[in-house]
């Protein structure tokens, strides 16, 4: 089957920059990307290419080289499922707020919703392919719903799990580690993957596509979430052992990352992994394993993000501790807000529970982060609390407590201490010195991120 157009489900942090990027690369496909958030539809086709809705690098240029050539947004879905042979759904799966599973298993209502909306619509023979994070088995859901909601409508679907990382998105769609593309092993299914491969070569080696059945594409996304997640588990867990024996967490990092078989990615300390996906992913891996009675695995798995709970609790409780006990009507500068640095997504992110124990505890938190609005920072902890059971006036009351800034120096100046909650580059340049003299004493500065020159801290101030 030769592709001309391609449908893409979702608009979101994977939908925009892959098909950007595929788009770009395959200049002879017409690419259409769907969404039924009319804003955010608007914000991917604004002719300002400042105000797309997703900061990434390199993001824009690619955006404006495939846009309105073969690359489209809209908000006719079934217009463009129709019109297109190959549609990727790319729509969020976050974890079950309600019902069976609540707090662990994947919220598949949307992926099911493009499904029985693919079947509803479908003229003609289409291939689908899972572009969204989904458990395994999943595959089997939707055909089921394909096969038996369509009209003599033909579907192979397809598993094409994405494994960029925000802030390097582009880069990562550029130049993959690798592609994975898992598919029915029947003659049609293998027909299905080699389009979706012919893709692909447009710009990937072909050695670099691996190609397998279904069960195994979905698990591999699964695990390597838990994989890269578990590193960040495993150097965090030694943070507390460092503070009390005198060694170094980055140089123990290092030390252990220049073996090859251990690898220096992922060994970086922090104040705890965040972004949409981590705990996510590892929670619906849990779920599975229990579902499946696999009970030991199940617990291994969420020691990760339990271990990751406690490394933000303990930031936050470290804070208030070396303040005296208390940080009641303390200001408290931020920097940062984001997961991490170079996005503008604030999914997850280690800041929100960390202001939420130091607001409870009656702080004023004074927020700066280059990319993240006053209106995001505020709906994100007003999402926890709501999530949380806090009453409208409580919620009110603590927000009185937060205070977002467009320049740095004003949430700095006059605090009694920073916390650095995202590595954004610019907070290294900082005059260090400067705002040192411009807080109260003793001043104290939480490098969550560990960024800042350890030896520089020590001579300015409490660490
Ligand atoms: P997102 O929330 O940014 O985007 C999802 C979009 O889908 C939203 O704009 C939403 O309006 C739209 N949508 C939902 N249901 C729809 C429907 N029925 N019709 C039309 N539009 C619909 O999510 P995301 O971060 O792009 O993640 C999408 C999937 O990709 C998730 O499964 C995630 O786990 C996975 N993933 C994410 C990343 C990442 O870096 N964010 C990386 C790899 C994989
Ligand atoms: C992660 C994976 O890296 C991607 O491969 C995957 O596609 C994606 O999840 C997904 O499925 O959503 P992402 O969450 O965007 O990507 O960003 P990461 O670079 O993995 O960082 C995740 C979190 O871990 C961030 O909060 C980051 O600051 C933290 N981290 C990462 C550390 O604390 N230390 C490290 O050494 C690395």
């Amino acid at each position: 089957m030769s592709i001309r157009t391609i449908c893409c489900i979702g608009a979101g942090y994977v939908g925009g920059p892959t098909m950007s990027v595929i788009a770009q690369k395959n200049p002879s496909i017409k690419v259409i990307v769907v969404d039924m958030n009319q804003a955010r539809i608007d914000a991917w086709n604004n002719e300002d290419l400042s105000m797309l809705p997703i900061y990434e690098p390199g993001l824009a240029e690619v955006v404006n080289e495939a846009r309105n050539r073969n690359l489209f947004f809209s908000t006719d879905v079934d217009g463009a499922i129709n019109e297109a042979e190959m549609i990727f759904i790319s729509v969020n799966t976050p974890t079950k707020t309600y019902g069976a599973g609540k707090g662990m298993a994947a919220d598949l209502q949307y992926v099911e919703l493009c499904a029985r909306q693919i079947a509803k619509v479908s003229k003609s023979d289409k291939i689908v392919v899972e572009k969204s994070t989904l458990p395994v088995k999943t595959a089997e859901a939707i055909k089921d719903i394909l096969e038996n909601t369509s009209t003599g409508v033909k579907f192979d679907i397809l598993s094409n799990p994405e494994f960029l990382a925000e802030g390097t998105a582009i880069k990562d769609l550029e130049t993959p580690d690798r592609v994975l593309i898992g598919g029915d092993q029947t003659e049609t299914g293998l027909k299905a993957i080699a389009a979706l491969v012919n893709i692909y070569t447009a710009w990937v080696p072909e050695d670099q596509i691996i190609t397998t059945n279904l069960w195994s594409s979905e698990l591999s996304k699964l695990t390597a979430n838990a994989f890269l997640a578990q590193r960040v588990s495993s150097i965090n867990a030694l943070t507390e052992l460092c503070e009390s024996t005198g060694a170094n967490i980055d140089d123990v990092a290092k030390a252990i990352g220049t073996d090859s078989r251990i690898g220096p990615k992922f060994l970086k300390a922090s104040v705890g992994f965040g972004g949409s996906c981590f705990q996510k992913d590892i929670l619906n891996l849990v779920y599975i394993c229990k579902s499946l009675g696999l009970n030991q695995a199940a617990d291994y798995w969420e020691q990760v993000v339990i271990m990751n709970n406690h490394q933000r609790n303990r930031f936050a409780h470290q804070i208030v501790k070396s303040l005296h006990g208390t940080v009641a009507a303390k200001k408290i500068g931020f920097l940062g807000w984001a997961f991490k640095k170079d996005t503008n997504d604030t999914r997850e992110s280690a800041a929100i529970y960390v202001a939420n124990h130091l607001l409870e505890d009656g702080a004023n938190i004074h927020v700066y982060d280059p990319k993240v609005s006053e209106a995001k920072i505020k709906a994100d902890l007003s999402y926890l609390w709501e999530l949380n059971g806090v009453t409208d006036a409580r919620i009110a009351q603590k927000l009185a407590q937060v205070f977002v800034h467009t320049d740095a120096q004003d949430a700095l100046k006059d605090s009694h201490a920073i916390a650095i909650l995202t590595e954004w580059d610019e907070f290294k340049s900082y005059d260090w010195n400067n705002i040192y003299e411009n807080m109260y004493k003793p001043a104290f500065v939480f490098d969550g991120r560990n960024i800042l020159d350890s030896m520089l801290l020590l001579s300015l101030i409490h660490i």
